[in-house]
């Protein structure tokens, strides 16, 4: 028996109904623990994560099921869980504030709600983010198709980068304001699953789905493959038209590629996942090639089937909108509205604010916008700052727009450069109450964030 028939066996068994037992509710727990994140000669490491790991358990469901978590918060403080990039039930999206109260510790919130697209998703704390995540409150949410892709091996690869001191922990300079106001809290130690040293067997001309999520509060990774060929499937999720070739993958916080890739390295030879720093190159996960698959070669790599999201066909009647983001160390913010207040540069740090979205820092009570169920609209976001932000829309998948209105590739999160500007397109078609927030995390924190209502 090979290993993938292994696999549909015990597939087959896990779904023989068990009589008469009331299956018992899933539970995720929030939870202080230790873990080896930092190499052997240093002590574990205090973390905060589900179900005690880091990353938190893998959630898998087929597309179009249910997902169905019961969160038990056991941490010190007010937690909530945000289901990233998936085109969610409102009430569901885990906002502390808007959508939700956050979930006071001994608390629990039951959460539920039907997953609409295959893909590569994942889950993360929605309170005190930039500190929650920072200690590890993340997990991956995989969304298998209806009819998988023929590969070999499915890997999540979940990609994080810790700030730790010498003695091996995660420092707790949380919120410092230098990092706000500038690139955020980049860290000094990269994890692949929660570990410096990721290694998987593989073997040569072995096809593998891997799922990149980059879970990092501010790092934008440049990832690179050797010893492996194939393409990019799909981006935040959702499948692209026509794979891409495989150069560098640029992944700002919480953005997500899947590859599906061949493993051309030979036995004993050197097959990785890199990223890439400048000049260096820093090896995140090695792919140990044991040996040498049985079979002949491959049928070519073909895109994995659309998601049912509503297609924008004509973007002239499209409500437009623009969001000028602005504020930041070198971004030249003289004065934004806080609280209903105009305040200067001072005052705006005092009250811990520093970037602000159309002259405006945080929320207000008011949504930047409200729109009817069903209609177009157009983002058009320009970068005033000095600094890129990965730009993520609640609740929907957008498509970015190329120069001549080209729709670009679907996203939840969108970066953008300084000076540079960007236009997406989606239909609000989903009711509630949506964040569009920068995904660096301290940045969400210190003023870019907004809001839109879907009627
Ligand atoms: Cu992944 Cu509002 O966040
Ligand atoms: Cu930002």
């Amino acid at each position: 028996m090979n290993r993938r028939d292994f696999l549909a066996a015990t597939a087959l068994s896990a779904i023989v109904p068990t009589f008469g037992l009331a299956s018992p509710a899933k539970t995720l727990t929030a939870m202080a623990a230790k873990v080896q994140l930092a190499p052997k000669d240093f002590p574990p490491t205090d973390i905060w994560g589900f179900d005690g790991s880091v990353p938190g358990p893998e959630i898998r469901v087929k597309q179009g099921a249910r997902v169905e978590r019961s969160f038990i918060n056991q941490l010190p403080q007010a937690s909530a869980v945000h289901w990233h990039g998936i085109r969610i039930d409102n009430a569901m999206d885990g906002v502390p504030g808007m959508t939700q109260t956050a979930v006071e510790p001994e608390q629990t919130f039951d959460y539920s709600f039907i997953a609409p697209d295959a893909g590569t998703y994942w889950y993360h704390s929605h309170n005190r983010s930039w500190e929650q995540v920072a200690r590890g409150l993340y997990g991956p949410l995989i969304i298998d198709e209806v009819d998988l892709p023929d590969v070999d091996q499915d890997i999540t690869l979940m990609i994080d980068d810790w700030r730790l001191d010498k003695s091996g922990a995660i420092s707790n300079d949380f919120g410092a304001m230098h990092d706000n106001s500038h690139g955020g809290r980049l860290g000094n130690f990269a994890t692949v699953n929660g570990k410096a040293d990721s290694i998987y067997p593989v073997k040569t001309h072995e096809r593998l789905r891997l799922r990149l999520i980059n879970a990092a509060n501010a790092r934008i990774f440049q990832l690179g493959i050797k010893g492996l060929n194939g393409s990019i499937v799909a981006l935040d999720g959702m499948p692209l038209e026509t794979p891409q070739p495989i150069d560098l993958i640029t992944l700002a916080p919480a953005q997500r590629a899947d590859l599906i890739v061949d493993v051309v390295a030979e036995t004993g030879g050197e097959a990785v996942l890199y990223m890439q720093e400048r000049d260096t190159s820093y090896a995140l996960t090695d792919f140990e090639v044991t040996s040498q698959a049985a079979g002949a070669k491959r049928e070519s790599i073909t895109s994995l089937p659309p998601n049912p999201v509503a297609v924008v066909n004509n973007l002239s009647n499209a409500l437009t909108v623009p969001i000028v983001m602005e504020g930041g160390a070198m971004g030249g913010l003289q004065t934004a509205t806080y609280q209903g207040q105009e305040l200067d540069m001072r005052a705006l740090v005092n009250a811990g604010q520093v970037w602000a979205l159309n002259g405006v820092a945080g929320l207000t009570d008011e949504p930047l916008f409200r729109v009817s169920r069903g209609e177009a609209v157009r983002l058009s976001f320009t970068n005033k700052t000095a600094f890129p932000h990965g730009m993520h829309l609640h609740g929907h998948h957008f498509h970015e727009l190329g120069p001549q209105n080209q729709m670009g590739a679907l996203r939840d999160t969108t970066l953008i450069n300084p000076r540079e500007t960007r236009d997406v397109a989606f239909i609000a078609d989903n009711p509630g109450k949506w964040l569009i927030h920068c995904h660096m995390l301290g940045h969400q924190a210190t003023g870019m964030k907004t809001w839109i209502e879907v009627k």
